[in-house]
């Protein structure tokens, strides 16, 4: 779905957006090859799932692939003497180690495992994703209906929305299943990056990300997660919400309007968010 939505309908929520009282404005970052607006990863520097996918191959699991075709160092290891030789292609079969495969033999008796083999790992984990399901939200669980609506309705008058939009509308046509076009999309995120400050800044850029800039987060799906923030440094809703403030961030005067909340009020956000 959020590969789906055209820059112009995100462009458009940036300027409705514009004249908050909160203090925030956020950017997009962008894909140094067509300028168009990246989405994935926390700070919103891959254009595609399939690109998405092909980073977490190579960067994350070591698997180099089409997309990236050569293995990386790590951090202490030098590039320019070479790759430590016992980390090279392991299983001695050549670079990519992820690759379409053209020699896929003919079988006719299983037509669908035959075409399910051909594209790379990379290209079957985009479609992968592409195609999973949003999490669908409970309008009563926990805390009761009441609580969760509530929590939404502070979630937008003190100013979480603004970053973590609700709902955007909605996505173009889609040539891989009807069921991804034009649809209302609910990430509650802007897609934007915003300056958290200080408290949150991990100092690494990736495009025009800098080192205290993050996507908002997409909170569909929150109350599945066990782990908050880009590093996973709580399991605490509260004290993720507490880390948004910090030296810089676009987020001081939502975090101080949510403080200002009653205990209950404080609770239904919570619930809310649980609920997503
Ligand atoms: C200025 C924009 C901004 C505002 C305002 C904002 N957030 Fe966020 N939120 C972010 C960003 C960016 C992240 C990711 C930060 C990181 O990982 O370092 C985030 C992360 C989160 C997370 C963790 C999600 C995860 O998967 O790890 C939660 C929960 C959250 N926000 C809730 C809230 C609530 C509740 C409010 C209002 C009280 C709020 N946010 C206000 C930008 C914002």
């Amino acid at each position: 779905m959020v590969e789906n939505i055209d820059d112009s309908t995100l462009l458009a929520i940036q300027t409705a957006n514009a004249n908050n009282g909160f203090g925030i404005s956020g950017t997009f970052n962008h894909n140094g090859n067509d300028g168009t607006i990246s989405r994935f990863g926390w700070k919103a520097q891959n254009k595609s799932l399939e690109i998405f996918a092909g980073e977490a191959y190579n960067v994350e699991m070591g698997i180099s692939n089409e997309l990236f075709p050569q293995d990386r160092p790590l951090p202490g290891e030098d590039i320019t003497t070479g790759l430590p030789a016992n980390c090279l292609n392991l299983s001695g079969s050549g670079y990519p180690e992820d690759t379409t495969n053209f020699s896929f033999q003919n079988s006719s008796s299983d037509q669908f495992t035959e075409n399910a083999s051909i594209p790379s790992d990379v290209v079957a984990f985009a479609m992968f994703m592409r195609l999973t399901a949003p999490p669908i939200a409970s309008t009563t669980v926990p805390g009761g209906a009441s609580s969760i609506a509530s929590g939404k309705s502070l979630f937008s008058s003190i100013g979480c929305a603004t970053c973590h939009t609700v709902t955007i509308n909605s996505t173009q046509n889609s040539n891989f299943t009807s069921s991804l076009a034009n649809q209302p999309v609910n990430p509650l995120s802007d897609i934007e990056i915003h300056h958290m400050g200080t408290g949150l800044a991990d100092n690494v850029s990736q495009g025009s990300a800098g080192g205290d800039q993050f996507r908002s987060a997409p909170l569909w799906g929150v109350g599945q997660r066990i782990f908050f923030l880009h590093d996973g440094r709580t399991s605490n809703l509260l004290s993720a919400i507490g880390d948004h403030s910090g030296n810089g961030s676009e987020a001081n005067t939502v975090i101080s309007n949510f403080d200002s909340l009653s205990p209950t009020q404080q609770q239904n956000i919570l619930n809310y968010l649980r609920s997503l």
